[in-house]
């Protein structure tokens, strides 16, 4: 039996229940999940591949798992795509890219085998595989891109997920590496047949300043600017902008095409919640930018003792840049799937306060905080009598607080995180996306995002709206059923 032919007999055997796992976000069939990679457009489907570990609940030799939607919301779920079964891939499969290629879809990933120094280290060097959707085969010429490429000084151990796209008869990828001062950059390579890739330069680096390695690029134009996602190693934490640890970043800027290089404007975080890794993107047929994030630390990997699946995305995002902030919303597709409404128009809350029919833990909930005299106005959800987990806005800071301190997690993970609203207005607009197990909160109509993960019990549906003084607000709550 082949590794794949392995892989998909696990996971048909041991599949968790669906009722087990989120409702609309996507999560592995059993075992371990981190980067979203290869999201495209094929044949009129969006396919998404992810990093799967498919035999233990930790990260392990990497496959690529396979799941497409029409919509983004609803998945299906296919075969694994890819095991690591070649000499060049044996240490795994990582992360990478896909694109839509006449008639077929061609991936492009990191292969990664253990180098021959006997000193436990590794080399990462960019292969291809091809397909029609469901099956793909690794082509002859792997490595496509050998770390050989690379110029000297530049790291063969660190060289991975390529994120590739076609302008005109020419294809290119960028990779993320470091450079001899330890430093993240990202390496641009072009191409005229997938095959042979020739290295271009370096797109941009850390300059010092943000983490070390850089992973999982991405590269895109965006109105007239371009934009640069990268998720950086081992960050420190600066202002409120940016945590400690693994993040995902943006760098906004002019992209220089004679020497290939991103002059950068700005540089923000993505996501600051506690679990959001690994982003990317893809082109819409219409046109729309659409992101989609890893909803999971590398720090703090908590799940329930028991739990068969770990690890899960977030919902894709619409992408837009308008005067100069990045805005991110999720797929309007998601829509489609409201049901049972309960609008309350202006109604006045003091105090503890709970509204009849606003409950559940896969919701789509919008909260506008509009006039009155208060200091905090807190949301509490996935709430029982023993647990809750809370967003608070100090009106006073302009800041949102999060607390999932009594999510009943049993590890000394990071529980609070606060982000500074940064488009302060008099009226606070929230969407809370719920999912079981998730909370995605979308401020100012995206202007700002933040993603977290608890596991209080799935019978813990209350929702309490809590304001030290009284305070206006407009509440809409959708329950989200895919049937
Ligand atoms: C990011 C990452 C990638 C790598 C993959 C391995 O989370 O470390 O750089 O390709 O995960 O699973």
């Amino acid at each position: 039996m082949t590794l794949l032919e392995k892989a998909n007999e696990y996971q048909e055997k041991y599949r968790a229940d669906k009722s087990e796992r989120p409702e609309f976000h996507v999560a592995p069939p059993v075992g371990w999940m981190n980067d979203p990679n290869g999201f495209s457009f094929y044949k009129g489907k969006i396919h998404l591949f992810y990093q799967y570990h498919p035999y233990s609940t930790e990260w392990g030799p990497m496959h690529w798992g396979h799941c497409v939607s029409e919509d983004f919301v609803k998945w299906e779920e296919l075969p694994v795509a890819l095991a690591p079964d070649r000499p060049y891939d044996a240490a795994g499969c990582f992360s990478g890219s896909a694109i839509e290629d006449g008639d077929r879809h061609v991936l492009v990933y990191t292969g990664v085998m253990d180098s021959d120094e006997g000193d436990g280290s590794a080399i990462q060097q960019q292969c291809l595989a091809v397909g029609d959707g469901l099956r793909y085969e690794k082509v002859e010429e792997n490595p496509v891109v050998p770390w050989e490429r690379l110029p000297p000084g530049f790291s063969k151990e660190d060289f991975r997920d390529p994120k590739m796209w076609r302008e005109g008869d020419t294809y290119y990828l960028v990779a993320g590496n470091r450079n001899e001062r330890q430093q993240g950059q990202v390496a641009l390579f072009e191409s005229d047949n997938l095959r042979e890739w020739r290295y271009v330069s370096v797109l941009a680096d850390n300059q010092g300043k943000y983490g070390t390695m850089w992973e999982c690029p991405d590269f895109f134009p965006m109105g007239d600017k371009h934009v640069l996602i990268v998720s950086p190693m081992n960050m420190q934490a600066d202002g409120s902008e940016f945590h400690n640890g693994n993040q995902s970043i943006a760098l906004i800027g002019e992209y220089d095409r004679q020497r290939h290089h991103l002059r950068e404007e700005q540089v923000v975080a993505l996501d600051p919640g506690t679990d959001f890794y690994a982003a990317q993107t893809m082109q819409a047929p219409d046109g729309r930018r659409i992101m989609i994030g890893w909803m999971h630390s590398w720090d703090m990997d908590i799940k329930p003792a028991g739990q068969k699946w770990n690890g899960m995305m977030t919902i894709p995002r619409e992408l837009e840049l308008r005067e100069g902030t990045l805005y991110q919303n999720p797929v309007r597709e998601l829509e489609k799937y409201r049901k049972d409404p309960v609008i309350c128009d202006n109604i006045e809350i003091s105090g503890a306060c709970r509204v009849p029919g606003v409950k559940g833990r896969v919701l789509d909930v919008l909260l506008e905080i509009r006039e009155g005299d208060f200091e905090k106005f807190s949301v509490q959800f996935a709430k029982d009598s023993a647990h809750f987990v809370q967003f608070c806005y100090d009106r006073a800071a302009q800041e949102i607080r999060y607390d999932r301190t009594y999510s009943g997690v049993d590890r000394d993970v990071v529980c609070q995180r606060s982000m500074r609203i940064k488009k302060a207005e008099k009226t606070l607009k929230l969407r809370l996306i719920l999912d079981k197990f998730s909370a995605e909160l979308f401020v100012n109509d995206g202007a700002q995002a933040f993603s977290t993960t608890f596991f209080t019990p799935l019978e813990a549906e209350d929702i309490e709206f809590l304001c030290d003084g009284t305070a206006r607000v407009h509440i809409e709550k959708y329950r989200i059923a895919l049937d």
